[in-house]
């Protein structure tokens, strides 16, 4: 079975976040599980420019880290997503 952990605060080893998510990922280790955490803020993706390609095409025209992270979503049995709350709701990072 394959976790994956989404952590997007921008805090990196700072981020209670990112230990939250650590923290489930060990228990999930521990009964078995594959897993692996991903630090969004680390990755190159870039906004949607509402091109509407990915309607006609189901791809998006970026060429950028998304398509790497999707496949890895698409991939695993379960996924920890982890965020801080900015002004009520998940981060930026996460969002887009
Ligand atoms: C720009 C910004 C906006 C925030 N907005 C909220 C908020 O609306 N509600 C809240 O409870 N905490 C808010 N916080 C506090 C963070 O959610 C909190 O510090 C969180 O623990 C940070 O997680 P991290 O250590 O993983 O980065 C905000 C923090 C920042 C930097």
């Amino acid at each position: 079975m394959k976790i994956l952990g989404i952590n997007d605060s921008p805090r990196g080893s700072k981020s209670q976040t990112r230990m939250l998510v650590e923290a489930v990922l060990d228990g999930a280790k521990a009964s078995g599980a594959e897993v692996e955490l991903v630090d969004v803020c680390k990755l190159k993706i870039d906004y949607c420019n509402a091109c509407d390609v990915c309607y006609a095409k189901g791809k998006c025209v970026h060429k950028d880290d998304f398509e790497g992270l999707y496949r890895k979503i698409l991939e695993c049995d379960g996924l920890v997503l982890g965020s801080p709350i900015y002004f009520r709701s998940v981060t930026a990072q996460l969002r887009h």
